[in-house]
């Protein structure tokens, strides 16, 4: 059955990657039973600045009917920064209810972690990220603000609702990720002492239920540092908005880089969104050397969340063999241009 896709490349590079992506989706249609329909939405700086709009309601409207958003990324120099940010990404994010946000850490291949001696089998971790509350939930305000008595609050808003559901899904997620069967929280109680409190008592209450499972607790700080000297004792992470922010860049970095990284915001009972995870690095925009790779892996990571399982698993193969081949941007050593990558894995799918 065809899956109706709505597509917002959106700014910087994010057109550039997305693009890639297409074409790689394009090519798995033809070898396969993949069968999506697009329609592109313009939201972004460029449409932003034209016309004052952001995401309208009538758009969210329209985009309940697609069955998935593919999603470069947002963000220009030219746009005060949490404008497109807040407006377009986290709306999207909130509006669907896509309240996990999976980022899978995962070495395709051991010369490209910056971490000595490690291999595929050691980097290879879920990060289940609480998606649409804590520090993101855009609660608080200025007091006396352009004063020098200013004070600012940001707070940190933890539902019982929000915090079971998505420690949950990381229990079945862990569950049914391998053999392991090891979900880690990942906090500050020690600190946080009423919003993490709760979620240490969330993952335990929830944690009956999944007694194959085997549960384990780090604090964030220590967390950082271990992902680092020992990746290979994580399995699935399940932890707040901000702090998966954080630890997914991280994860990021040591997988072989930012041009590797996805993310899937995921609703399972609505609309989910697939993105890489980096932003639109307007430092490079234009000048066609992006790596596509996360985008064309976030392709892979929506086609099977759509239910084709096997086929998403061919765009993460020839991504990895293209990684062997060194047929890769700068950035990861190579000195193939983005649209070169996008058709060499094109040609490995063929
Ligand atoms: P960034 O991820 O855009 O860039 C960080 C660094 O990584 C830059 O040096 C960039 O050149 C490099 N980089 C990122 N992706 C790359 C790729 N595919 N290939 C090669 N190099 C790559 O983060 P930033 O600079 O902090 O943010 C830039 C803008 O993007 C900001 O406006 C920010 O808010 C936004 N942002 C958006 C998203 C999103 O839409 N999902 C995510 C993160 C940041
Ligand atoms: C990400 C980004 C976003 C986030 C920003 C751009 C709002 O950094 O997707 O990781 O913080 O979630
Ligand atoms: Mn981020």
């Amino acid at each position: 059955m065809t899956k109706k896709i709505a597509l917002i490349s959106g700014d910087g590079i994010g057109p550039e990657v997305t693009k890639q992506g297409m074409k790689v989706l394009e090519k798995l249609e033809e070898i396969s039973d993949v069968d999506l329909e697009f329609e592109e939405f313009p939201f972004g700086a460029e449409h932003y600045l034209d016309t004052g709009e952001l995401v309208t309601d009538e758009a969210k409207e329209e985009l309940e009917n697609f069955d998935a958003i593919y999603l470069g990324a947002v963000g220009d120099p030219r746009v005060k920064p949490g404008v497109l940010e807040h407006g377009i990404l986290l709306d999207l994010r909130f509006s669907f209810d896509q309240y996990i946000n999976l980022r899978p850490v995962k070495l395709l291949d051991s010369r490209f972690s910056p971490l000595k001696d490690k291999e595929p089998q050691d980097i290879d971790m879920m990060i289940v990220r609480e998606n649409t509350e804590g520090l993101y939930a855009g609660v608080g305000g200025f007091l006396k603000e352009g004063t020098k008595d200013e004070v600012a609050t940001q707070e940190m808003i933890n539902t019982y609702k929000g915090v079971e559901r998505v420690t949950r899904y990381a229990y079945e997620y862990a569950q049914k990720r391998n053999d392991e069967k090891k979900l880690t929280l990942c906090d500050k109680s020690n600190v946080l002492t009423y919003a993490h409190d709760l979620w240490q008592r969330v993952f335990e209450e929830v944690g009956a239920n999944y007694k194959d499972v085997t549960m384990d607790h780090m604090l964030v700080d220590a967390i950082t540092m271990k992902m680092v000297r020992n990746p290979e004792d994580f399995d699935t992470i399940v932890t707040c908005n901000m702090f998966g922010d954080i630890i997914t860049d991280l994860g990021a970095e040591i997988q072989g880089g930012m041009g590797l990284a996805v993310s899937g915001n995921i609703n399972p009972e609505g609309v989910s969104m697939f993105e890489p995870v980096h932003g639109s690095a307007p430092d490079i925009a234009g000048e066609n050397i992006a790596n596509p790779l996360a985008a064309i892996l976030a392709a892979g990571m929506m086609v099977k969340e759509l239910g084709w399982e096997e086929e998403g698993e061919k765009i993460e193969t020839a991504v990895q063999r293209s990684l062997q081949n060194d047929y890769s941007t700068p950035d990861m050593g190579g000195n193939l241009n983005t649209d070169e990558v996008g058709d060499h894995i094109c040609s490995i799918l063929e």
